[in-house]
């Protein structure tokens, strides 16, 4: 056995180290016995307390075995002569068969799950999943979480209720009929990690693989992607001003067992569903029976009249789950969303949540509750409402004023990003428009990564909400700027 230890280092984990490192090769084959620890700690001239520390580890996790009377030996259940190291194994050196993946993760290898986070991070990110720090409540939810973690000591820290917080279910069932129409009794919410957490939670309750799932298009691809990754196949529903074409769904009997519907702001185009269509689209789930999902991520945000009402409110078969998130209106870090399920559908959306996750975090949970009991949420909202209302008028004003007719505004009425399409520009392009931005510090992103297909006329999705104005102004300028080399055919 050759030990060779650093005196400038700790001893005893050198000790360790090079002891299981002899045992692993070989070196030192089970059975071979030790010498006695106080032999060892002579012969390094070591304090003997060193060596039976690192005794005792190795006896304790198998490596060493005592006989008594007889001395410390190398454990004789120990494979004979192991050639490497595990470190080693880890870096490749032990030929194995690769671990098999499963079909899911086959799948996600053919997808582009990472556009999901793409964008943001430049001077001027029009990036549309991104929210502006200063209008985050951050004193109030300071506070809030403060009252709420003295509140909590002294007590067990427990697993909570897996759907979610009474107080939270309670506060937001009657936020959300107040707000949104929605009819959602406390027991009928389920607390999510945001809308992903209640698309993945639908998809694995409600359909198997090669079933089919309408999609809208272009729709939202958080949601298409992971209907692809469960191996669903999709029924593409074409979208238009007003939001998915109801006239062009597939017939009941396509057997659909789920649509991905955005009807309060279409995602990405911006349309808002009419009242016309969304009675179209319940009477067409019911005849086939399809569970539709309304995903209400932002319609919070409306700058014309009223937030319309949601579908849910419409519904009277009990087919529509409603999903909402704190995403858009306080930060997309906190993950906070809530499902409102039809009664039939609680009890194996809960079995499923709690077997992913067995809840969401409560501490915000509780935050959240106070916050809209207290009144702050519907404050919160007004406020920033006003604020990317501002926000949008000076970007629309700025495009206009840059581009004038060579660009159409789309999707302006509500929510928080526009679709920008420019008329000489076709979408091949548009990835190169997006670049040419880049270089001058701008985040646009073409409308085909947020699903549309590649068709007609660039168009790009532009968030307002993260940008001051100033910032937007400017942001546009250099737009401009970029678009201008851009059709010099230059860059740079
Ligand atoms: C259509 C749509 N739904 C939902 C979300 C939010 O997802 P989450 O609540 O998981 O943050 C987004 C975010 O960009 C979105 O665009």
């Amino acid at each position: 056995m050759v030990i060779r230890l650093d005196r400038a280092a700790p001893l005893q984990p050198q000790l360790y180290d090079q002891l299981k490192a002899s045992i692993l090769t070989g070196a030192t084959a089970p059975g071979t016995r030790l010498p006695s620890s106080r032999a060892l700690a002579d012969q390094f001239a070591i304090s003997r307390n060193t060596v039976l520390i690192a005794y005792e580890q190795l006896l304790a996790e198998g490596y060493l075995e005592t006989r008594p009377g007889a001395g410390t030996f190398v454990g004789t259940a120990l494979p004979a002569g192991a050639e490497a190291l595990p470190g080693d194994a880890a870096a490749g050196s032990i030929p194995h068969p690769p671990p098999r993946l499963s079909r899911y993760s086959e799948r996600l290898r053919g997808l582009d799950i990472d556009s999901l986070t793409r964008g943001g991070g430049l001077r001027y990110s029009f990036h549309y999943g991104t929210v502006s720090a200063a209008d985050f409540p951050a004193d109030t939810w300071r506070r809030l979480l403060l009252r709420e973690i003295r509140r909590r000591a002294g007590k067990p820290y427990l697993y909570e209720n897996p759907q979610g917080l009474p107080e939270l279910r309670a506060a937001l069932s009657d936020y959300l009929s107040r707000a949104r129409g929605v009819r959602a009794r406390p027991e009928q919410i389920l607390i999510v990690n945001g809308s992903q957490q209640a698309v993945d939670l639908a998809l694995r309750v409600l359909v198997d693989p090669g079933d089919a799932v309408v999609v809208e298009d272009p729709g939202y691809s958080g949601a298409r992607l992971a209907c692809e990754a469960i191996g669903a196949r999709l029924l593409r529903v074409p979208v238009d001003a007003e939001g998915m074409d109801t006239g062009r769904l597939p017939p009941p009997e396509a057997g659909a067992r789920l649509a991905f519907v955005t009807p309060g702001h279409q995602f990405p185009t911006g349309g808002v569903m009419p009242v016309s269509r969304r009675l179209a689209l319940l009477d067409w789930a019911g005849r086939g029976g399809t569970v539709v999902f309304e995903d209400d991520y932002d319609s919070e945000y409306r700058y014309e009249g009223r937030p319309v009402e949601s579908l849910q409110a419409l519904d009277r078969s009990g087919l529509v789950i409603y999903s909402g998130t704190v995403s858009k209106v306080l930060s997309p870090g906190l993950r906070l969303g809530y499902m409102v399920l039809p009664p039939d559908l609680v009890g194996p959306f809960l079995h499923a949540k709690q077997l992913t996750d067995r809840h969401t975090a409560s501490l915000d949970q509780a935050v959240f509750a106070h916050f809209i009991r207290d009144g702050h949420f519907e404050r919160h909202i007004r406020r920033t409402r006003r604020r990317n209302q501002r926000r949008r008028d000076v970007l629309v004003a700025a495009l206009q004023a840059a581009f004038g007719p060579a660009v159409e505004i789309q999707g302006a009425k509500a929510g928080m990003h526009v679709v920008v399409r420019f008329r000489d520009i076709p979408s091949a392009l548009a990835s190169s428009v997006a670049e040419a931005a880049a270089l001058r510090s701008v985040g646009i992103v073409p409308a085909e990564m947020a699903g549309e297909r590649a068709e007609g006329r660039a168009g790009f999705l532009m968030g307002y909400a993260a940008l001051e104005d100033a910032d937007i102004r400017q942001g546009v300028a250099l737009l401009h700027e970029a678009v201008q080399s851009f059709r010099r055919g230059g860059e740079g």
